[in-house]
Formats: structure tokens, sequence, C-alpha cells
């Protein structure tokens, strides 16, 4: 089989790179691991940037977005028993982020690849690139028991953190950057009402915890906890036991509790790898790049790595241009550390570290006085949170 892009996993890094280039008149190939049902059953990233919303319309997948998700003009962040908001649309000059779940944005992305006959290949084992700093490079990977080869002209890695593409990089030809944090959220789905319709970051003595939605009658929320924690380590009533003690009074008094129908923990991790091409693969989302989802930034800066990935692949194939190719991992990269820095800041300023000092502490309710004293402060943090131009 040949085609012109082989694109590394159907996450929406990896789908909505096929749908655009599919409206520009490449080819793509997509090769995911698992089953479409257990891409579909992960809940990840709520908080989107509009910047995304347009590149999904350019994508021609923007219709739902646009008629179901929810603009978020502010949100608040709850600590000493109050909470302030943070006034995105003053802030920002008349900015705000919609709030559209991961899940049904995958859901729209296969909706637009099976209309326009796009090829995903699902349950794709052992999944492989060869030759990727040669001129001709293939993948390969087994599908029903059958060896499949494709040969292609560009492998595009959209395999999230734990994929074969970054991997299959030699470790001399590229540098990683990383920080762990001593902690995870656990986050629960359930059929409530949420508990508010804008979303609070709690930070308390106990723990940060983080109060979502996905709609009207759909709340996620989350608390941090150590990262030796597994699910079966909290029941429901625990969860929301723990979530209650740590947010303010008022809000924990209204807070409507139910069954969970989700519930699992993500580990947080900052992480980058440089640069994000070898030879003729590239890398992008979260294959590339971890961020921690207290400032919602990973599905974002993965769409920002694919604009300048799309735009660069139509100039190659559309005028011969190659600069976008060339200078693809170094523009990707100056957004990706914007992102790093603005979810390293708010994890640290939100968080309880176990092996924080008196000081850390002072430093930690010395910066929330600040930006709650600063319209400068606030303003850089809503500037960020909206996300910056592509
Ligand atoms: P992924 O979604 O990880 O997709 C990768 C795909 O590749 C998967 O389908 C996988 O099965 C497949 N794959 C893996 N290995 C292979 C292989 N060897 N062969 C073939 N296929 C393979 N971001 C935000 O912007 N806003 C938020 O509000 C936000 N909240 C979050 C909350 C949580 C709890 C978490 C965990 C994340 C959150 N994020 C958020 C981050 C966001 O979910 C990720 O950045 C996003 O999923 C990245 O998309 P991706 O397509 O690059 O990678
Ligand atoms: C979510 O709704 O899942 C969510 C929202 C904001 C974040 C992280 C996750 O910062």
């Amino acid at each position: 089989m040949r085609t012109q892009v082989g694109i590394i996993g159907a996450g929406p890094s990896g789908l909505l790179l096929s749908q655009l280039l599919h409206l520009r008149g490449i080819e793509t190939v997509v090769l995911e691991k698992h089953s479409r049902e257990y891409v579909l059953g992960r809940i990840r990233a709520g908080v989107l940037e509009h910047s995304f919303a347009a590149l999904m319309r350019e994508a021609q997948v923007g219709e739902r977005l646009d008629r179901e998700g929810q603009i978020h003009e502010g949100f608040f962040i709850a600590h000493d028993g109050i909470k302030e908001r943070v006034d995105l649309r003053g802030l920002t000059g008349g900015k705000s982020v919609i709030v559209y779940g991961q899940t049904e944005l995958t859901r729209d992305l296969y909706e637009a690849r099976d209309r326009f006959g796009g090829v995903v290949m699902h349950n794709a084992e052992d999944v492989r690139p060869h030759d990727v700093d040669g001129p001709q490079p293939y993948l390969t990977c087994r599908v029903g028991g059958e060896v499949v080869r494709i040969d292609c002209d560009y492998i595009v890695g959209c395999d999230g953190f734990h994929g074969v593409s970054r991997q299959s990089i030699p470790k001399d030809k590229i540098r990683v950057f990383e920080r762990d944090y001593p902690f995870g959220w656990l986050g629960v789905l359930s059929r409530t009402k949420p508990v508010s319709p804008e979303l609070i970051y709690a930070t308390h003595e106990r723990g940060f915890a983080l109060c979502s939605l996905r709609s009207e009658a759909l709340s996620r929320y989350y608390i941090q906890v150590p990262f030796t924690d597994s699910v079966d380590d909290w029941s429901d009533e625990e969860f929301f036991e723990e979530l209650r003690r740590r947010l303010p009074g008022d809000v924990s008094s209204a807070l409507i509790t139910g069954p969970s129908i989700e519930k699992s923990i993500a580990p947080l991790r900052s992480f980058v790898v440089e640069p994000m091409r070898f030879g003729n693969l590239f890398l992008a989302g979260d294959a590339a790049h971890i961020v921690p989802p207290t400032g919602a930034r990973g599905l974002n800066t993965a769409a920002s790595d694919i604009y300048y990935l799309y735009h660069a692949l139509v100039d190659h194939y559309s005028k011969w241009d190659n600069r976008g190719l060339e200078t693809y991992s170094q523009r990707a990269l100056a957004r990706v550390w914007k992102g790093q820095r603005f979810s390293w800041w708010m994890t640290m300023l939100l968080h309880r570290f176990p092996d924080s000092s008196p000081f850390d502490r002072r430093l930690q309710e010395t910066e929330l006085a600040y930006l709650f004293s600063s319209e400068e402060a606030l303003a850089s943090l809503a500037e960020n949170y909206v996300g910056q131009p592509f």
C-alpha cells in the first residue's frame, strides 16, 4: 500500500491532521493500536481555545462544537474558604474558552473521516516506522494477523506519550526535558448537575481540587492524590467526601453527588522532546510533549503542532516549498514551551507538595495574594489560559 503521509495514532492529533490534509487533496493512512470504542472511551480534555475551534471548522468538523460547546468567559480560583473570579473576557479584551469534551471532538473527527472515506486502521499491532532518515520511509504493522506495509513520503507520530514514534528515534538524536510531580489527578465523571456553571480550581491544605463539567447535566471533578494511589483505593463516597473538604463551604454544600460513570487517575508530568523531527518523521501532540492538566494546555498545544504541520505539508505538496517542514520543530517548540511554563506555574501555585518547606508555602500564599491584587498578574494568567496565537 502507498500513501503520501502515514500517521501513527488516531487520537485527536492524528485524526485532525488526516482530515485537514484530505481536504487539501493529500492522502493519508492512520494506524491506531486500539479499537475505536477504546479511543472514544477515554475521558480527557474539556477546555478548548478558540484557535482550536477555528481549526476544527477549517476541517469541516466544527458544527457540533459550535452548537453544543459552552463558551466560558471566566473561572474561579478557590482558596482559604473563598472563591475569586478570573474574568477572562474582561482581562483579555473579549476572549473566552470553549468547554467541549475531547471524547465528543474525537467522535466528530471519526465521523468526518468516515464521511470522506478516510483510511483509519484499528487494532494495528506492532506498528513500526522504518528508514525515516532516508528518502523512502515506510510503516509496518499487523492487522488481523496479516502484515501490512505502507510506503509513504512522510510519517507523523501522533501516538501519544507511550507511543512508538518517539521511541524509534535514536537516543543520541534527541534531547528530553522532564519533570515528574509526586501526585496524580483522580477524576470522576458523573451524571449530575455541575456545582458551578464556571470551572473552580481549588487549592487547600489537603490538596488541589477541580470542579469542571461537560454539559448542564454532566459533571467532571478531580482531586489531587498521591501518585501511588489507584482507582480502587477510592469509592465514590470517599471521593466526594474528600472533594467537599477541599472546597469553600458554600460550594461544598451545593455539591450534588451521584454514581461515577468513569473514574481514572492521570499522573502529572512535564515533558518535552527536542527536536520534534527526525529525518522524515515528525512528532506532534502528546508524542512530543506532556503538560500537567492544570492549565488545560495539552490538547490545545497538540492543535498548534497540527496547524504548523498541516500548513507545512500543504506548502510542500502544492508549491514544493519546504520551509514550513524545515522550521516545523522550531516553530512548534516555541509555543510548546509557553504552554509548559504556564502549566508548570499553575501546578506549582495550586497543588500541595509533600516535601514543601514553610518557605515554599509562604511563596505559594504570596503568589496567590499577588495574583488577586494585581490586574497585570491576572491579565497574564488570562492571556495564557485563553491561549497565545498560533
Ligand atoms: P492521544 O490522545 O494520546 O492519542 C494517541 C493515540 O495513539 C491513541 O489513540 C493511542 O491509542 C494511539 N497509539 C499509541 N501507541 C500507538 C502505537 N504504538 N501504534 C499505533 N497507535 C498508537 N488538554 C487540554 O488542552 N485541555 C484540557 O482541559 C485537558 N484536560 C486533560 C485532563 C486529563 C485528565 C488528561 C489526562 C489530559 C488532559 N488534557 C487536556 C490533555 C489532552 O488530553 C492530550 O494532550 C491529548 O489527548 C493529546 O492528543 P494526541 O492525539 O496527541 O494524543
Ligand atoms: C476537564 O474538564 O477535564 C478539565 C478542565 C480543565 C483542566 C483540566 C481538565 O485544567
